[in-house]
């Protein structure tokens, strides 16, 4: 990576604090990111999250192992805010003295941070930021740095594009804080200009989902690369009074069945059967089963095929040494093409 110097100059400080070669991090997908996935992405020099999502705490302590059985370089473990066993997955983390927890899917609760911060093992917190205000607050309560993602990404959503999202937050933050800029990213020259913004780093998901590495099952990989861009449609909220966080996938008979699953929860809401959170949870798992059911069993039909805009750019299966070669060269072209 030394002949990207100009790239490399800018990723210094997202690559310090990850302590990788460079500040590109493959963001964590349920089911996709997990050993073979994440220890390809570190052992390549960016930087490799495991997506803990409904696991257990036994199941993440084993998956953390065996990653630190396949690399040697530092990989996070991404944890849903919601998950009900939170701390008890932050003290497996602590446990193995992962250096790196990337909390998503909400505001940290109450102590999380602090717990992750605490311990033997301390380690850096890595937060969402979907609001400048927000962004604030989460560095005041602590996050070491924010991921900013945009509405073209892969998987659970906000409604704001990354290049807004982008254009608001890095003059006002980046200056002092260390901010990666997600969503929508296919190459290197997109890369180029988060980073001359002020960016950090980079994460990307969609692009590594298919990488050679990623034992996403043969058809979802075929799904992505038949793919356009516009083939990867947000989710509808049908009820109101649920209010569910979007996802960004490929359309297919999956997607109407989640309106089905809405009916189904807010009718069970409706009737006094659960509460609210006890709702949101059983959406979440039901995504977490739909994805696992194209990734896993390839069922490309009924299943999830969770995927960002930039799916329309990936043509074939590639090593993720490839990839990431391939993104910093592009990076740096741009780069030495403003001079
Ligand atoms: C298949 C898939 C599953 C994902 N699962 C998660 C997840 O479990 N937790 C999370 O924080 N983000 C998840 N994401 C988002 C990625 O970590 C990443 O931020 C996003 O893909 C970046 O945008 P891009 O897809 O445009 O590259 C997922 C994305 C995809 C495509």
């Amino acid at each position: 990576m030394s002949t990207y110097s100009k790239t490399a100059r800018l990723m210094q400080r997202g690559a310090d604090f990850l302590g990788s070669e460079t500040a590109i991090l493959c963001g964590a997908m349920s089911w996709v990111s997990e050993r073979s996935l994440v220890s390809a992405i570190s052992n390549a020099g960016g930087f490799g999250v495991i997506a803990c999502g409904a696991m257990t705490p036994d199941l993440l302590d084993r998956e953390i192992a065996a990653t630190k059985a396949l690399t040697d370089r530092p990989f996070g473990v991404n944890l849903i805010t919601m998950h009900p066993d939170l701390f008890d997955l932050i003290a497996v983390c602590e446990k193995h003295a992962v250096g790196h927890v990337v909390l998503a899917g909400g505001i940290p609760p109450k102590g999380s941070v602090e717990a992750i911060k605490g311990g033997k093992n301390p380690a850096k917190v890595v937060c969402f930021a979907p609001t400048l205000a927000l962004a604030k607050k989460l560095l005041r309560s602590g996050a070491d740095a924010l991921v900013i993602e945009g509405m073209e990404a892969g998987g659970h959503i906000g409604p704001v594009s990354t290049s807004v999202l982008a254009q608001e937050m890095l003059p006002e933050l980046a200056q002092d804080h260390l901010i990666f800029v997600a969503g929508g990213i296919g190459r290197g020259q997109a890369i180029a200009g988060y980073l001359e913004m002020g960016a950090a780093g980079v994460q990307l998901g969609t692009r590594f989902a298919c990488a050679q590495e990623s034992i996403a099952h043969p058809d979802f990989k075929k799904a992505f690369f038949r793919a356009s861009a516009r083939d990867a449609i947000t989710s509808v909220q049908v009820d109101p009074r649920l209010p569910v966080i979007p996802v960004r996938a490929l359309k297919n008979k999956g997607t109407e069945a989640f309106t089905v699953k809405q009916r189904e929860v807010a009718g069970m809401l409706d009737r006094g059967e659960i509460a609210m959170a006890e709702a949101q949870l059983q959406i979440e798992h039901y995504w977490a089963g739909a994805l696992r059911r194209a990734v896993i069993d390839g069922d490309i039909e009924n299943g999830s095929l969770m995927a960002g805009q930039s799916v329309g750019m990936l043509k074939q299966e590639e090593p993720v040494a490839a990839i990431i070669e391939k993104l910093m060269a592009q990076s740096e072209d741009a780069l030495t093409r403003r001079g």
